[in-house]
């Protein structure tokens, strides 16, 4: 079937296409009806029973495929690489997950995750999926306080934890970071496990922090525990409007069925393939496409420790690809970016045979269409750009290799998969015609595996995402149409920047920079950043009569964002100005500021109070290096 038919038979009848969708999923109760019209948004497959870790890890073994390769640990950081069969896995979630059952953890129970990129992340997660407990993972690039304000919303019985991450000729000292962000919690968890690595072994806090193998020592395996369609498998903190953070659910079968449909018909991916998603487990897309999605289907999925460029050079993603035999390989174009600065001829890209490598699928932020042309032509291969969110959990708009692909168009996700009745909107909400921008929203209900609400917290995910435009969720990206179908993302619409395909919040960093007592007022803005595709950079004012050097203050509030919200912030640059552009009625006009950072063109704001301010901002902006820093 081509994709207009299978889009088509979805409108059409959508319960009996996610019903046949749910067929690839083993059920100890299989559903009778797809849509629940139920809780905030509707729900998926409320009626049935099933669990996530059967589906991702038992299931194949019990199929016979107990000796396949379910995860390759590539890590260019130490040098190593590990694979973990199916069976291995099932035997170490299993103990795992007995361990946790055995010191109470329980169906319903959160349990935070602190782990690099090491195959004992994704076995913690199944290990919770395992007994119904409810996992949350928080990124390793985050600070303490981000960890602290995680563990007082989600609560949770257990953090598991390494005891150290790797960075590039760093070592991130993950125990002091959880110590810390346990002492500034509220809520303190009943016990921390913690996996010594051999790069640090952390001091373990007697009566609270268990060591992984031991505390795992004579304990029965745990079976895997079914649980109902609208179990929580997860909830996902990404960055709002503001320093607290959105604390995105998901549901368990939506989830198996949307990823098991997206990873045969999206990625073209199926049983003994190899899959490999080049991000971290603390993102979505390492929820989805490192863990879930590649095990569901019974693939071979890459835990990879290293960087794009620099572990040891711009030819490591080939290098693993060839080495592994990967069949699509998915990134963010911000690493395309990277390893074409420091490889621009491709000539590491030629040492290594790439002929077992399909396509190249990029997403987390927009692909510009320079990036895909030099990709497409040193890999030879589609490079497909799709568009999706924390929230939506799996692709929103694709080109679907694993149906059909369609004409590539640059600077276009394509077309809107099934499930998604993706409409963009004007102010008043009504559709505008094909070519003209507006704000993209996806008429209710949204498909499977998608957000059925935020974590305690369901007027928030009213508010943010059902109210503006009553009948659609709102995506918080603007874009347009064209007249083939295909979308078109061109901006947030909210405070939300994208930092090498980071998702940030502006106003969570102007929370952290008004804290320092030099500063009056503050914003932060998204300028263009050649290389991260967005950086930050704030603007300060200082109160009356600070004796503090503008430098200083600045160093400060550098050094602050990022012991605060955490290195992946890179906030790196901010000036201090006299005062900040606004309207009469005093919104900050961070719009007109980014274009000047930018160098664009931009109209006056009918709306501004004082437009003289706008020199003085053009000058200041000029003394940090903009708009030429762009890179
Ligand atoms: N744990 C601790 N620190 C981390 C981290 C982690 N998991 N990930 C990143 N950081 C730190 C980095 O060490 C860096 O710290 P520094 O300021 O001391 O150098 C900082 O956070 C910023 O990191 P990053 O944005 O990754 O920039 P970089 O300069 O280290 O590397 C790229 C640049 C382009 C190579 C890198 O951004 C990259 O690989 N981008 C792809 C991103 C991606 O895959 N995103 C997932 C979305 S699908
Ligand atoms: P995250 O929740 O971290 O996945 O970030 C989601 C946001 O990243 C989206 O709302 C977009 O703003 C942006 N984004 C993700 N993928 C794309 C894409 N393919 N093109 C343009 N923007 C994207």
């Amino acid at each position: 079937m081509a994709y207009r038919e299978i889009y088509s038979a979805w409108k059409a009848d959508p319960e009996r296409f996610w019903l046949e969708a749910a067929s690839a999923i083993d059920w100890t109760k299989a559903p009778e009806r797809a849509y629940f019209d139920q809780g905030p948004a509707g729900e998926w497959f409320a009626d049935a029973t099933g669990n996530a870790c059967w589906n991702a890890v038992d299931r194949h073994v019990a199929a016979g495929h107990g000796d396949r390769v379910a995860i390759i640990h590539d890590s260019p950081i130490t040098g190593t690489i590990r694979k973990l069969s199916y069976a291995e896995l099932q035997d170490r979630v299993a103990s795992l997950a007995g361990a946790l059952r055995a010191r109470g953890v329980a169906k319903g129970d959160r349990v935070i995750i602190y782990m690099p990129m090491i195959p004992e992340a994704l076995e913690a997660m199944l290990a919770c999926a395992r007994i119904g407990a409810v996992h949350s993972v928080v990124f390793g690039g985050f600070a303490a306080h981000e960890l602290a304000v995680r563990i007082d919303d989600a609560k949770p019985r257990a953090i598991i934890a390494a005891s150290c991450g790797l960075e590039p000729g760093r070592v991130v000292h993950y125990k002091p970071l959880l110590d810390r962000a346990i002492d500034e919690a509220a809520h303190k968890p009943d016990f921390c496990v913690i996996l010594q690595r051999e790069q640090e072994v952390a001091a373990l806090i007697p009566g609270r922090d268990l060591d992984w193998h031991g505390f795992q020592a004579g304990v029965t395996p745990a079976d895997c525990e079914p649980v109902e369609g609208n179990h929580p498998a997860y909830v996902l903190y990404t960055s709002g409007t503001t320093g607290q953070p959105k604390g995105v659910v998901r549901h368990t079968a939506g989830h198996m069925v949307a990823l098991a449909w997206s990873m045969r018909h999206i990625y073209d991916i199926g049983a003994g393939d190899v899959f490999w998603a080049a991000s971290d487990v603390g993102w979505v897309v390492g929820h989805s496409y490192i863990c879930y999605g590649p095990l569901l289907v019974g693939a071979t999925t890459i835990v990879f420790e290293g960087k794009p460029v620099g572990t040891p050079d711009a030819g490591t993603f080939w290098r693993m690809i060839a080495e592994h035999g990967v069949k699509s390989f998915f990134t963010a174009p911000t690493a395309i970016r990277a390893v074409r600065r420091d490889d621009p001829e491709g000539e590491h890209v030629r040492r290594h045979d790439l002929t077992g490598l399909r396509a190249l699928f990029l997403a987390g932020e927009r692909a510009d269409p320079d990036t895909i042309t030099w990709a497409e032509r040193q890999l030879g291969v589609p490079v497909i750009d799709h568009w999706w969110q924390t929230e939506t959990g799996w692709a929103i708009a694709a080109n679907p290799l694993g149906v059909e692909l369609l004409p590539v168009k640059k600077g276009s996700p394509s077309v809107p998969m099934p499930g998604y009745d993706v409409q963009v909107l004007d102010e008043a909400g009504h559709p505008v015609a094909p070519g003209t921008l507006g704000a993209i929203a996806i008429k209710l209900p949204l498909p499977p595996g998608t957000l059925p609400t935020l974590w305690n917290a369901e007027d928030r995910f009213h508010k943010a995402y059902l109210s503006h435009f009553p009948g659609y969720y709102e995506t918080g990206d603007a874009g347009y149409v064209d007249e083939d179908g295909y979308l078109y993302i061109m901006a947030r619409t909210d405070d939300v920047i994208n930092v090498a395909g980071h998702r940030l919040s502006t106003g969570a960093m102007e929370e952290v920079l008004s804290a320092h007592p030099a500063v009056a007022e503050c914003a932060v803005i998204g300028v263009a950043d050649a290389l991260k595709g967005q950086a930050p950079l704030g603007l300060l004012c200082l109160k009356k009569g600070v004796e503090t050097a503008p430098e200083t203050v600045v160093a400060e509030v550098v050094r602050m964002v990022r012991d605060q919200i955490g290195p992946v912030a890179a906030f790196k640059t901010a000036c201090v100005v006299d005062r900040l552009p606004k309207t009469r009625s005093g919104k900050i006009l961070r719009a007109t500021m980014c274009k000047i950072a930018d160098g664009e063109a931009f109209k006056m704001p009918a709306t501004i109070d004082d437009p003289a301010i706008l020199d003085e901002i053009t000058v200041a902006l000029a003394r940090v290096g903009y708009p030429e820093a762009r890179g």
